[in-house]
Formats: structure tokens, sequence, C-alpha cells
């Protein structure tokens, strides 16, 4: 499986705390059956340092990664970020400072849980006309689309990819966000799946429950779709896949 959301470069915002920590992960996914996921840091959060693309992030990155390969864990490491959206965004991609998902022109991005349908499809729009494809990080989590899922609706349309956590079907967000997943799911309105992982042990980075659970309620092909062949289709620039879109 492909996983294009974690937080697990240690040291960098609240996953990892500390290579252990990391290497630890790195170890459970791969045991579960990850074959190579993507570090995405929170960047560009208000108050924050930034955690921009720069010198010392390079060297974080590379770190890791040759730490993963001397520790024998076979699992590939691609370079991302998760994105938070601020009107600075297009200027702040110009200049080089925000990492797209692992060389391609897709960009995680997410939002405060409390946005509003308007500024997001402003946001993906400005994304959008910068040169790049938005990746939209667990919709189902925002307050909005428990609200009315059928903006995700119109933004899956103009081609915006959606990316489900997998604690979020799994029950790990309560029952709101249980609901609002299973009501995209049902809609067509998933592209991939991804674990957003923080620690090993709360929000893990194991991917084969959700992979079961998948395999139960859509069957093994819509798993394969969602956990494998639409990551590694957004990694290589390729539309993903589409469910089945079913309107409101
Ligand atoms: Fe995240």
């Amino acid at each position: 499986m492909i996983d294009l959301h974690t937080h697990i470069l240690p040291r960098v915002d609240d996953g990892a705390e500390s290579l252990e920590t990391a290497l630890a992960m790195a170890h459970m996914a791969a045991e579960h059956g990850t074959e190579y996921l993507v570090v995405t840091p929170h960047v560009n959060i208000p108050s924050t340092n930034g955690n921009y693309w720069d010198k010392d992030m390079q060297r974080r990155y590379a770190a890791f990664r040759n730490a993963v390969r001397e520790a024998g864990i076979p699992l590939g490491i691609g370079y991302g970020a998760e994105v938070f959206y601020t009107d600075d965004v297009p200027a702040l991609l110009a200049d080089g400072k925000l990492l797209p998902l692992a060389g391609s022109r897709c960009l995680l991005m997410e939002f405060p849980f409390d946005i509003d349908p308007i500024t997001v499809r402003n946001a993906l729009s400005a994304v959008n006309a910068a040169g790049f494809v938005p990746i939209m990080a667990h919709p189902e989590r925002y307050r909005m689309t428990a609200y009315d899922p059928r903006a995700i609706y119109d933004w899956v349309q103009s081609g915006c990819i959606m990316q489900m956590n997998k604690d979020s079907l799994l029950g790990g967000f309560g029952a709101t966000v249980f609901d609002t997943a299973r009501t995209l799911l049902q809609h067509g309105l998933v592209h991939c799946i991804a674990s957003d992982a923080h620690s090993p042990a709360h929000r893990d980075p194991c991917l084969h429950e959700i992979r079961d659970y998948l395999t139960a309620v859509s069957g093994a092909r819509d798993a394969e779709i969602l956990l494998r062949e639409n990551p590694r289709r957004i990694l290589k620039g390729l539309p993903p896949l589409s469910q089945k879109l079913v309107p409101f």
C-alpha cells in the first residue's frame, strides 16, 4: 500500500517526537503492508516556524530517509508536506517553499476545522491557477462537510482530489466524522485513504485494518484502488480512478 499523508518526520510538528519513535512507526507501517509513504509535516501553520522547504528541512528529510534505509526497514520514503492554506500560499509555491507530494504536482492541503465552503473553493481555485492539483486532506473532518457534503461533490467534479483518513472510517474521530466519512464513500467522493499517522499508538501508521474494513464493505478491488492504485496514480501525475459519483 502507499500512504500519502504521515507525520512521521521526527521533531518538526505534532507527529513523531524522536527518531526512535519515527523508526518504530516506519517499522510498523512496513510490517502491516505499506510499501511507500510520503512524509507530510504540517507546513505554513500561522504562529509556528512554518517548516518551509529550505536547507535545514532538506537535511532532516534526507537524514530520516537514510535512517530508515540503515535500519533495514523495507519502506520507500517520499518528500511532501501538509500545507495549511493561507492567502499567501500561491506566492510561497512560486518561491519553492511548499513541497507537493513526492515530486508530483499534487499539493496536500488542510484548513481550519470551522472553515466555510466559499473560502475553500477560492483556495482550491488559487492552487489550481498556480499550476498544482489540490488534494484536500480529510474532508470528512470539517464541520461544513458534516453539515452539507454537497460542496465536496462540486469540488470533485472540478478536479480536486479527496484524501480520507483511515481513522475516520474506523471510528477514531467519533460518530459524526464516521457518518460523514461513510456518506462520502457511498457517494464516490473519496480518491484515496491515508493514515495521517502521528504516533505509534494514537493515530498509528498501519493500513491493514482499513484495508480489511474496505474489503468487507466495498470489496477487494475498491480497497486496492483507494490504498494503492490511486495513490500510485497521484504520484505519477495520472488522474485517480473515480468511483461512480452518486449525486445528493
Ligand atoms: Fe495531517
